[in-house]
């Protein structure tokens, strides 16, 4: 049956390459790469639909929007400790500054909530000018964290 074997030398081909271009094993333990990447994926998913408002693209509903700011703050602690001593393998993007300068990379986090508490109270009041500066303070926020501790 030639064919036949032409067809299973063919997929066993196109398994192989599957499993060479699949996406890469998360080997730590505790995946700590996945859970944190996982986070980031969230703060950009919330920041997303505020963004749309601010830039005028959707309408702004006071509460809606107060609750994404309130759901970024919530998250705004969270990916931190997914960076343990023993957290720096591939496929990170991480610089190595995250683990040889902690006093830096914490102050970066820390500037980043201040940024979240600014937008949490501004979505509070009724000032969409206030609401869309402090908008764009946090993704300048994110931004300056990952050009100091992000590889592009
Ligand atoms: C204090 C530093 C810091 C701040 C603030 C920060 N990030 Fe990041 N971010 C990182 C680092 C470091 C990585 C790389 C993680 C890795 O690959 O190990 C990353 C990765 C990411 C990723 C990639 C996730 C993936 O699956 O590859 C996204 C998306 C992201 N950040 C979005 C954001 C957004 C949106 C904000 C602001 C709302 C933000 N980050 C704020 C440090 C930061």
């Amino acid at each position: 049956m030639p064919r036949f074997s032409a067809i299973c030398i063919a997929l066993l081909g196109a398994l192989t390459l599957a499993a060479c271009f699949g996406p890469a094993k998360d080997t730590h333990p505790n995946q700590v790469l996945t859970k944190r990447n996982a986070l980031f994926k969230q703060f950009t998913r919330t920041l997303e639909p505020m963004v749309v408002v601010t830039n005028g693209r959707g309408e702004y509903d006071k509460e809606t929007f107060l609750a994404l700011a309130q759901d970024l703050e919530k998250l705004s602690t969270k990916p931190w400790s997914y960076f343990p001593q023993d957290g720096n393998y591939p496929p990170t993007r991480a610089r190595p500054e995250v683990w040889s300068n902690p006093a830096e990379f914490k102050q970066a986090q820390e500037k980043y909530r201040a940024c979240i508490s600014a937008l949490v109270n501004a979505a509070q009041g009724n000032n969409l000018d206030k609401v869309k500066l402090a908008v764009s303070e946090v993704t300048s926020s994110c931004k300056s964290c990952h050009k100091q501790f992000r590889f592009e």
